[in-house]
């Protein structure tokens, strides 16, 4: 693994082995045992958008891991004054360890990978978002002590969060079923990759998605960059809403799982945001030892 662009570059055994070494670093931090695997690595951060938990998350995990990160906002950068990101690229990769971007394009993403020659790390794009879901297979996988067999359903969006999470559950054995309205379906690249995989599912019918449902999963209605279709996605998702009474057609006891940002009330009811609270926080902090993995496994 050189980079980490999205996860279809990735295989099961890979997935699975951050995970592996994320809990080792969760271990290793609740007990206060060193784990300074990048002493002397400097690593920029590139945000072309808002973000609370991925620019703490990596700038506080850098830390942890004795490594220097470097918070690069666009507004900042020439290349948000137009240098292209194959020339930011390659002088970057003079200077820095690795880079973590987050962007709308996909393309500047694998750009950067195949211009520069330091690790690339995705922290979110348009097309996947696959740190978010390499924290939350660590937390399902902390719920249940497993993950194949399990079965999650996503209502709502088919949006960065949709496509990751397919990949990813897909990759790891589990189910995956998704509720989405016409007209935002998941990515055709991943409904091809999907496709005639008995383990997936795509319905309008949130209802089917989340019948023996071991994870319900929703996100926004209205990503970053589609502030101005807000209205119009309010309607559309109408009947999309994780509520008490989707949760109580999934499985007994079954988690609750969101990204965050949650709009309450929108998405999720604030009653079941607060009854899984406890699981969507531990999915939050799991996002620092996820990413802490993988830059260990691109950068050590
Ligand atoms: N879930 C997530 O990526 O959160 P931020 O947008 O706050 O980074
Ligand atoms: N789908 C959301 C995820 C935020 C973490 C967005 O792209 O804004």
């Amino acid at each position: 693994m050189k980079h980490l662009l999205k996860l279809l570059d990735l295989s099961g055994e890979e997935i699975i082995g951050i995970l592996d070494l994320a809990d080792q670093l969760k271990y290793e931090r609740r007990n206060h045992i060193p784990h300074k695997h990048l002493e002397g690595k400097s690593v920029g951060l590139i945000f072309q958008k808002s973000s609370t938990r991925t620019r703490v998350s990596f700038e506080t995990g850098i830390y942890q891991l004795g490594g220097q990160p470097l918070f690069l906002s666009s507004k900042d950068l020439q290349i948000g004054r137009g240098e292209p990101v194959q020339d930011t690229a390659r002088v970057l990769s003079r200077y820095l360890d690795g880079i973590m971007i987050r962007t709308f394009a996909q393309q500047e993403v694998e750009d950067l990978a195949e211009y520069g020659s330091i690790p690339i790390i995705n922290g979110l794009t348009d097309f996947c978002h696959p740190c978010q879901v390499l924290a939350d297979l660590m937390t399902i996988r902390e719920h249940y002590a497993k993950l194949e067999g399990l079965k999650l359903a996503y209502i709502g969006d088919g949006n960065n969060m949709t496509n990751s999470l397919i990949v990813g559950c897909l990759k790891t054995g589990m189910k995956i079923s998704c509720a989405c309205p016409e007209g935002y379906h998941p990515d055709p690249v991943v409904l091809e990759f999907a496709k005639g995989n008995p383990d997936f599912e795509l319905t309008g019918d949130p209802g089917q998605a989340v019948r023996d449902a071991d994870v319900v999963y929703t996100d926004t209605w209205a990503s970053m960059g589609q502030e101005d279709e807000k209205e119009a996605r309010i309607k559309a998702f109408a009947g999309y809403q994780v509520n008490a009474e989707l949760m109580e057609l999934a499985n007994q006891g079954a988690m609750v799982q969101h990204c965050l940002p949650a709009y309450r009330g929108q998405e999720i009811t604030d009653e079941v945001f607060e009854a899984h609270a406890d699981e969507l926080f531990e999915e939050a902090e799991n996002r620092l030892h996820a990413q802490k993995a993988v830059m260990v496994a691109l950068m050590k």
